[in-house]
């Protein structure tokens, strides 16, 4: 009605304030606080760089160490949790399930969160960051129908989440330093994106007041999807059907196809018109991964290296500003780690915990009004109800 600005999928509006990430999409920069995530993904680790997201500033030694403690303190859930993700079907979606068990966690908690005090705040971000990996790796015990196993206090956070995923009962899993830095390294390049779907959901959500453990079940609701988060399960199933390289042209003449829905999962971000720097990285660390596993061979790579030429060089991707993006090659490295693609967003998700909540925290801690959208109406003008 004439004073509101119409933007459907907010291609121009700038919901919030932030000090958190800077992203400039046609350089290709993303900064975290301030610094590169390439710098970052080399030269920090996860929990250091969750430091980071939550408090501004990088932290000193003893800082990180009593940071590190607290978040492995508090890596246990609740035993109402395997209780309750034992409830569902085994072959539920695992997003499905960690969804559900991030919200059961304001259950578990809520009578211990005020939301005005930073030392509430502050524990339950050890609390999330903590627990995370820990319902991630149980989500994916009970999608294989094993047992549940403990965390480990003594490994690194990524180690400890591969020992829960892959460990047995009464057996530690062997985690090679090589994976467990390349999963740290996932953590890292998914830590944060700035208001991206799955944030702003959270920021929505919170701005009513809600519990944060709730407000973060709807940030993985949204990232579950395909245009979002879900891209990285898409991406290895597109893979996986394209089959070999030959076929790889019939793919992309049905993404060009504007009668035809597909869409090459895995290029295009709304932000990024050049690259995604996040992309770079994590195609580095997948050659080393392979490599590593002697996987160099791996016929999946090959096709998603073909591809990305293929996209590359192609006018109809060029004109569009489509590049890979971070959800390309990380399906490639998680399933040569031996994760299934149904975990991949679960993931993303453990990753991009952190992200959320330095949102959520950012907002809460500030002033901070209720987000409420108006909308540009297109139904009928009013009527009267028929009566006889
Ligand atoms: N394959 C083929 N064509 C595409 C693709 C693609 N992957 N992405 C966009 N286009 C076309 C689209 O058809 C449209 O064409 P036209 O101008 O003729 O209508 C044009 O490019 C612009 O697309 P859009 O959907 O309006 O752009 P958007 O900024 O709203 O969407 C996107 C961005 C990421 C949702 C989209 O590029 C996409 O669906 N990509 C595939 C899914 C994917 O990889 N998602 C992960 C994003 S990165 C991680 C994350 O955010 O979680």
């Amino acid at each position: 009605n004439g004073y509101f600005t119409f933007d459907p999928g907010f291609m121009s509006t700038a919901s919030c304030e932030s000090k958190i990430t800077f992203i400039d999409g046609d350089e290709g920069i993303l900064l975290h606080r301030g610094y590169p995530i390439e710098q970052l993904a080399v030269n920090s680790t996860f929990l250091e760089t969750c430091y980071l997201l939550l408090n501004g500033e990088l932290p000193n030694e003893a800082q990180k160490q009593e940071f590190i403690t607290a978040v492995r303190n508090n890596s246990a859930v609740d035993p109402s949790i395997a209780n309750l993700i034992r409830t569902f079907k085994n072959d539920a979606h695992p997003m499905a399930v960690l969804c559900s068990a991030t919200a059961a966690l304001a259950a578990v908690y809520n009578d211990q969160i005020d939301i005005t005090k930073a030392e509430d705040r502050k524990l339950t971000a050890y609390r999330l960051i903590g627990q995370i990996p820990t319902l991630a790796a149980m989500v994916y015990k009970h999608l294989k129908g094993e047992e549940f196993i403990a965390p480990d206090s003594s490994l690194d956070y990524a180690e400890n989440y591969l020992h829960m995923t892959f460990g047995k009962a009464g057996q530690a899993a062997k985690v090679s330093q090589v994976l467990a830095k390349a999963m740290d390294r996932i953590f890292i390049l998914h830590a944060d994106h700035e208001q991206n779907a799955s944030t702003s959901t959270v920021r929505l959500s919170g701005s009513s007041g809600t519990n944060p453990f709730a407000a973060i079940a709807a940030g993985i609701s949204t990232l579950w999807g395909p245009a979002h988060g879900g891209a990285n399960e898409a991406v290895l199933n597109m893979l996986t059907e394209i089959g070999t390289v030959e076929n790889i042209d019939k793919f992309v003449a049905k993404a060009k196809d504007k009668n035809d829905a597909f869409r090459l999962m895995g290029f295009g971000h709304r932000v990024y018109k050049n690259f995604d720097p996040r992309a770079k990285v994590m195609k580095q660390t997948c050659d080393e991964v392979l490599a590593e596993l002697g996987l160099e061979g791996e016929p999946l790579l090959a096709i998603a290296k073909r591809l990305e030429q293929i996209a590359l060089e192609d006018d109809y991707f060029i004109s569009k500003k489509l590049y890979p993006n971070v959800d390309f090659y990380s399906g490639i490295i998680m399933k040569a780690i031996g994760i299934p693609a149904e975990m991949f967003t679960v993931i993303f998700a453990t990753g991009r915990a952190v992200g959320w909540y330095s949102h959520w925290d950012e907002m809460v801690s500030t002033s901070y009004k209720i987000g409420r959208p108006r909308q540009l109406y297109t139904g009928y003008t009013e009527r009267n109800y028929p009566t006889k």
